[in-house]
């Protein structure tokens, strides 16, 4: 009996601790951490192997990354599929919170919007089909050339044949653009180099190659893009060089383009 009264006190004293234990802690915890919004992330899912749809679900090197910075960041989101243009205009608009699209970093574009650091390099390069005579940038001039709209392959294009020259044929994704070219409807399409290097790879029934031009097309970053005076960007700036130094960039990146990044480089940017 009196074995047993101890046995029932001693129980019933855990109870109460273990019971404390957890009201304190979970109210700690919440205290601790403030519960951010969940974030609305935008983009344009037509730009394999960055963003892009399979199976309906929004894919892509892009979409690992985020994933990535986002758990280092410690925000919850939601990825939407908006297309191109509406990127642009939900951020001016502020009704976005942040896009990662494959989007290059340059001064244009600094004076609407702000950047994270870099974290990818890119250039554009040009795509024709294989018995095209088309060797350079400069020999664009006289052709008809497709571009995605608003992309820095269309600025790029423009700084060789004339801003409103008729030759430049724009469409909303960079899809249209290269059916343009293997209808017969265009006769090169400029674009970041790792999409259309992996397009014609991935289509060799199309006949088409790719032509590199160092001194016609610059050596582009892509970054994080958010509206002006986010105050995400220093957050998600913290979380980019974690995933450089903890190895996380270098997986992702491998397991998308089979290579090995140069995160030296491109810490160098910052
Ligand atoms: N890098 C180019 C630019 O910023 C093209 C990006 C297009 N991205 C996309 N998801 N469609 O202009």
């Amino acid at each position: 009996m009196k074995k047993f009264s101890v046995l029932a006190f001693v129980l019933v004293f855990v109870l109460i601790l273990s019971a404390c234990g957890a009201g304190s802690g979970s109210s700690a915890g919440s205290s601790a951490a403030p519960k951010k919004k969940t974030l609305r992330i935008v983009d344009d899912a037509t730009y394999a192997p960055f963003e892009y749809l399979d199976k309906g679900k929004i894919t892509g090197f892009d979409v690992d990354i985020m994933k990535a910075l986002a758990k280092e960041a410690g925000y919850k989101y939601q990825l939407v599929n908006v297309g191109w243009d509406p990127v642009f205009a939900e951020l001016k608009n502020k009704t976005a919170d942040m896009s990662i699209s494959a989007i290059t970093i340059n001064s244009d574009r600094e004076k609407t919007y702000d950047f994270s650091y870099p974290y990818f390099l890119s250039t554009n390069k040009i795509l024709v089909p294989k018995n095209s005579s088309i060797k350079s940038g400069a020999d664009l001039k006289g052709k008809r050339i497709a571009v995605q709209t608003a992309t820095t392959g269309q600025t790029a294009v423009e700084k060789i044949v004339g801003k409103n020259n008729p030759s430049i044929k724009r469409f909303k994704t960079i899809n249209l653009a290269i059916m343009e070219l293997t209808s017969g409807g265009a006769d090169a399409v400029v674009a970041d180099n790792t999409v259309i290097e992996q397009y014609a790879k991935n289509n060799p029934g199309k006949n088409l190659k790719v032509i590199t031009d160092k001194k016609a097309f610059d050596p582009e970053f892509y970054g994080l893009m958010y509206p002006k005076g986010s105050k995400l960007r220093a957050d998600f700036n913290k979380a980019i060089n974690k995933i450089y130094d903890n190895g996380t960039y270098t997986k992702i990146y491998k397991k998308w383009f089979k290579v090995t990044p140069n995160v030296k480089d491109l810490k160098a940017q910052q």
